[in-house]
């Protein structure tokens, strides 16, 4: 069931330069959210008839939900302004999540806030004691686009990373540190799971790599919502279905979490 929950702010802080975490009591909501799933927010000092904006979710625990979000427009710069103490509605849990285990060694590939999910999924893999710790490949233009590592550290999950600058980890792709975690993980014939979210060409880059190495990918697809319940079809994602005929599926409550094999990927 969905929940419009009037959520208090308890923390609101700068992680990184525009990136900050939104630490919000929500005790109803902290129960239910699984990772992957998203909250649909109305930001305060917008207008009435403002649309809410989606974000995943970082943490939910405890009675808190906890975002991490970027400063982008008109929304999320509005939002910046929200200060401890204040209330806003927070709507969810919306959309399907990933799957809370795995076979084998769950490798989770992120981008900018993309690692958010990320976070919550290797907290609840953590904790339902996957057999296999999960490493985390984290990939930015700059060190200032990678974020929130010391949380996934304190899960001793193993972190590899990379930038375009080469200002932090290897210089280039963070598909550099994955293609070499791959071969080692195919030369010793060990299972895994790729699960994924940031933008579209990493998340279509991953989804090639589940694909050739026939293993399960998990793909978190981010797509400009407005209604977020599956009544407006803006998030329209096209989706092979296993008889091989395509629907538009809606990535709000059809997504935003595809398997690899599902993704039929726009030819531009
Ligand atoms: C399922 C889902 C989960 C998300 N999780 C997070 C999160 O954890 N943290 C976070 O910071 N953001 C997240 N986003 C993106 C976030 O919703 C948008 O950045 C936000 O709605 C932009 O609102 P705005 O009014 O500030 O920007 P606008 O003024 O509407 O747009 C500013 C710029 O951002 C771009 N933009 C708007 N929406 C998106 C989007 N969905 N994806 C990519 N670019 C967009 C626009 O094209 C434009 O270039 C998520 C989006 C989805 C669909
Ligand atoms: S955002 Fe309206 S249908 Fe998905």
């Amino acid at each position: 069931m969905v929940i419009d929950e009037k959520a208090k702010i308890l923390s609101h802080t700068l992680t990184g330069p525009g990136y900050r975490f939104l630490v919000l009591e929500a005790p109803q909501l902290a129960k239910v959210l699984v990772p992957g799933q998203f909250v649909h927010v109305k930001i305060p000092s917008l207008e009435e008839s403002a649309l809410r904006r989606p974000f995943s979710v970082f943490d939910a625990d405890d009675g808190k939900v906890t975002l991490l979000y970027k400063d982008v427009g008109r929304g999320t710069s509005a939002l910046t302004k929200a200060k401890e103490g204040e209330e806003l509605l927070v709507m969810g849990p919306l959309g399907h999540g990933f799957p809370s285990s795995c076979k084998g060694t769950p490798l989770l590939i992120g981008g900018g806030y993309g690692v958010a999910p990320l976070h919550f999924l290797a907290k609840q893999l953590v904790k339902n004691n996957c057999k296999e710790t999960p490493i985390l490949f984290v990939g930015g233009r700059t060190k200032d686009d990678i974020l929130a590592i010391e949380y996934f550290e304190r899960l001793g999950v193993q972190v590899f990373l990379a930038s375009n600058d080469g200002s932090i980890g290897e210089k280039g792709f963070v598909t550099l540190p994955l293609d070499a975690k791959l071969a080692e993980l195919k030369k010793d014939g060990k299972d895994f799971e790729l699960f994924t979210c940031g933008p579209d060409g990493l998340l279509k880059a991953v989804s090639d790599r589940a694909l050739d190495c026939n293993m399960p990918g998990w793909i978190s697809m981010d797509r400009h919502m407005i209604c977020g319940v599956g009544a407006c079809f803006a998030c329209i994602q096209a989706i092979r279905l296993p008889d091989g005929s395509v629907y538009n599926a809606r990535c709000c409550v059809n997504g935003p979490v595809f398997k690899a094999k599902e993704i039929v990927w726009e030819t531009k």
